[in-house]
């Protein structure tokens, strides 16, 4: 079956939201990416979904880099301008800085970093797997800076949130109680 965009059901993922930078056919891009994950931890590895119609993309098949920044909760802005048009049409990158965000040279390889993002990391692609209408990016991570200070924004419900209450563990009396409950529940490994 298909998901389509909007459905009422997926909005149940809460996502972070990449800022994907790039450069190739269509100069320096950013777009936004609420499907940026970690994939693996060594080698550190990132996914990003893109679809094949993006400017991104075509950069990214082209220079076969790209920047992963998670968006703050601070700059909802750029990920509205940066999902919102096109850097086949648009200098996104010219807009956002007139609003007063910066960017920075990445270290490694020819794109641009978002300052003040959570996380920021520069990823040298290492493989492209086409999924349906979309292309998942694996970039193997060879920059990784400094954890941003301020927390990431969160998508939900086609919403912008903040990361809120602290839902504690389990309290150490509920998990004696539930080891004692799997304890009881151990599979037979002897087959
Ligand atoms: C919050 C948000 C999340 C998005 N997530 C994705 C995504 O994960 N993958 C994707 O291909 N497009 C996503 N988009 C849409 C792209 O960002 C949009 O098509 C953008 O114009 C592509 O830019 P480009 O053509 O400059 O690469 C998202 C848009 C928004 C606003």
């Amino acid at each position: 079956m298909d998901l389509p965009w909007g459905d009422e059901r997926t909005k149940q993922f809460a996502t972070n939201i990449g800022l994907i930078t790039s450069n190739g056919p269509y100069g320096y891009n950013i777009m936004a990416a609420e499907w940026t994950h970690q994939l693996s931890y060594s080698p550190g590895l990132i996914g990003v979904s893109i679809d094949q119609k993006n400017a991104t993309h075509s950069n990214i098949i082209k220079k076969k880099v790209f920047g992963v920044n998670l968006c703050a909760y601070d700059q909802n802005i750029l990920s509205s301008i940066s999902g919102g048009s096109s850097g086949k049409l648009v200098d996104k990158i010219g807009a956002i800085k007139e609003l007063g965000f910066e960017f920075f040279k990445a270290k490694k390889i020819d794109v641009l970093m978002v300052k003040g993002a959570s996380m920021q990391a520069e990823c040298k692609l290492i493989r492209k797997i086409i999924f349906g209408d979309h292309t998942t990016f694996v970039g193997e991570v060879i920059e990784l800076y400094p954890a941003g200070q301020k927390e990431p924004l969160i998508l939900y419900h086609n919403k912008y949130w903040k990361v809120g209450d602290n839902i504690p563990r389990p309290q150490q009396q509920e998990m004696i109680i539930i080891k004692g409950i799997l304890e009881k529940h151990k599979k037979d490994n002897k087959k």
